[in-house]
Parts: structure tokens; sequence; C-alpha cells
């Protein structure tokens, strides 16, 4: 089984940009949990971050092309207004699951809306570097239940 996890624009300065919200974790933390959950639960895990939104919609194309599995994404703040991405990912056939580390709805109310809540399986925040691991599960979890039929 293969996963993708996207992180898009600003998600590199986890670590470094508001710890309130996001703690201490780095980006290069966070992926080595997902890939070591991954393994656990017989996933093979490719993480890709980029802060350029065509870099991103490209890779998006890629995965279609490739047949990943699922796909696992925080697009940090384009979340809210990214039409562009929102359309890259209703082009994929696989389960996608959206994840933020803080509880959007807490805070900002343009942080209130996502773009994407009507394309994805489903989504979780609020729970620092435990929203990847959670969306991680979820997202094996739906390709084993698609495969069962
Ligand atoms: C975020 C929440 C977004 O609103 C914000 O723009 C981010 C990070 C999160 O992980 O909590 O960049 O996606």
């Amino acid at each position: 089984m293969n996963i993708l996890v996207l992180h898009g624009i600003n998600l590199n300065m986890f670590g470094k940009r508001d710890p309130k919200q996001y703690g201490t974790i780095t980006l290069a933390e966070i992926d080595a949990r997902v890939q070591a959950l991954g393994r656990e639960l017989g996933a093979a895990v490719e993480c890709f971050q980029a802060n350029v939104e065509g870099l991103m919609a490209e890779r998006i194309h890629r995965a279609h092309a490739e047949g990943v599995d699922a796909v696992v994404i925080n697009a940090g703040a384009w979340t809210h207004y990214s039409y562009g991405l929102r359309d890259a990912l209703a082009i994929l056939t696989c389960p996608i699951v959206e994840v933020h580390m803080s509880n959007v709805h807490a805070r900002e109310a343009f942080r209130h809306v996502s773009v994407f809540s009507e394309i994805v399986r489903g989504q979780i925040c609020g729970f620092g570097i435990d929203s990847y691991l959670l969306g991680l599960r979820a997202a094996v979890s739906a390709v084993q239940a698609a495969r069962a039929g």
C-alpha cells in the first residue's frame, strides 16, 4: 500500500513558527514518525512539502498517474482558499484525509472553512503530530476496507 503525505505552504517552518499553535516538532520529525507508523501498518509512506502551489498541484497529478492508494494532506493556509488544489485533489479517486496540527475551529474565522471538505473522506485537527498519525491510520483503514469490498 502506497500512501502520500502532503504538506503545504509554510509547513517546512514547523519547529520554528508559532510554537503555541504547532509546538516545536519539526517537519523532518513529523515525517519520521509518520513513516515509522506506516512501516508498522504495512504502508509505504512518501512525504512531500511545497511552498509553491503549482508544484503541489503537479505532485497531486503525479499521484494520480502513480495510482497512490491514499493521500493524507495538511495544505496549511491553502486549505482555506485554494480552489486550484481542491480541483487537483478532486481528480484523485483514492481516499483523501485532511489533517491539521492545530484546532482550526478554535482559531480565526478564515480557518474555519476548508475548500477541500466536500472532497475529502474526513478531517482531523487539533492533536498536533497525532493529527498526522490518526490521519494515516484512517487512510490505511479506508484502503483496507475498500480492498475487503
Ligand atoms: C494548519 C492550520 C492552517 O490554518 C495554517 O494556515 C497552517 C497550519 C495546521 O496544521 O494547524 O499553516 O494547517
